[in-house]
């Protein structure tokens, strides 16, 4: 395995004591999600996922690719009534609320950002889920919870965001029962070389866009994983799908430019630059964008019933 070569904002991290990088996470990451939500409404589909789709052909739109992914996640996850679900880094619900409408589980989130947390919350009555979902502003090293309480922990590009990543793994072990899943979509670095991870355009998405991000080699988070006791039983590559994802998303900036101005002025020409300069890294490959599932023991499901690509009848689906 070779280790990621760390960039400018890691090495920063690690100078701070956990204490302090976990406040500092608090502070900068939290700043992104505090806009206001009728910006992201403009720009994300109608959940509100700020994560990859899942494209099957590269004419569809945002909508469906979304509600591809929430449907795959929850075919992964295969939530029993009454099983416990965390959803860390929940943003204003897409994924939580879609698993809460689509099963009978019981749904905790948590996010640093108070105003993900009120949308998430509202959009959970509008969806009448809201006696089945509980949301809490709170960074994940703060979580004090009895160990093997929750039957899935669920991060969909959130845990790109936190430094503190072997520890993080070990929590999730710990609080995972027998079969319980994890389930990670994020972003990493090819452990090839590629591409300026040094450059000032990386500084602008990880830093002033995005607060804090680190990305490691998808091999690295697969070895704190394992050696914190859980199985790998899938990894899927969605790099070409976040290319995508990103392009619609771009698209709704420009077309809403001046209503997003008028609301939180710079905040279009933000969005614009770190999403064109994400897009063009996932279209090259110098990132790379994963689901990984993970299981505590036996799977519950097995990989291989898996759609590659799914039936028609989903095309839509929400
Ligand atoms: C890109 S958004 C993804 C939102 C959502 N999971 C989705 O797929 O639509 C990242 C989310 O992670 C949350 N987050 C980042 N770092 C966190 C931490 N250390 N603890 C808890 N939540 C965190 C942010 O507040 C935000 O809600």
């Amino acid at each position: 395995m070779i280790p990621a070569a760390h960039t400018h904002p890691e090495r920063e991290a690690m100078e701070r004591s956990p204490a302090e990088q976990r406040e500092h996470e608090r502070r900068v990451v939290a700043e992104h999600y505090q806009h206001d939500v009728e910006i992201f409404s403009m720009v994300l589909d109608s959940r509100l996922a700020y994560a990859t789709g899942v494209f099957v052909s590269p004419d569809e739109d945002l909508e469906t690719a979304q509600a591809r992914k929430f449907a795959r996640i929850q075919a992964k996850l295969d939530i029993q009534p009454g099983e416990r679900v965390l959803d860390v880094g929940c943003g204003w619900g897409s994924n939580l609320l879609y698993l809460a409408e689509h099963t009978q589980g019981e749904f905790f989130g948590i996010t640093l950002s108070e105003r993900q947390r009120e949308e998430a919350l509202r959009r959970a009555r509008l969806a009448g889920v809201a006696d089945r979902v509980h949301i809490d502003v709170k960074h994940i090293e703060d979580l004090a919870l009895e160990p093997a309480s929750f039957d899935v922990v669920l991060f969909s590009g959130s845990i790109v965001h936190m430094h503190n990543r072997e520890e993080i793994h070990r929590t999730v072990a710990r609080l995972l029962r027998p079969s319980g899943r994890l389930l990670i979509s994020d972003c990493y670095y090819p452990a090839e070389h590629r591409g300026d991870r040094e450059s000032t355009a990386t500084d602008y998405i990880f830093v002033e866009a995005l607060g804090y991000c680190r990305l490691l080699h998808l091999s690295e988070e697969l070895a704190f994983i394992e050696r914190a006791g859980l199985d790998i039983c899938h990894v899927e590559d969605l790099t070409s799908s976040y290319a995508l994802t990103l392009e619609r998303w771009i698209d709704n900036v420009r077309k809403n430019r001046r209503r997003i101005e008028a609301i939180s002025p710079g905040f279009s020409r933000l969005l614009q630059q770190y999403m064109t300069v994400a897009k063009l890294s996932f279209a090259r490959r110098t990132a790379l964008e994963y689901m990984i599932l993970a299981t505590r023991g036996r799977p519950r499901v097995e990989s291989a019933w898996f759609p590659i690509v799914p039936p028609a009848h989903e095309k839509g689906a929400r």
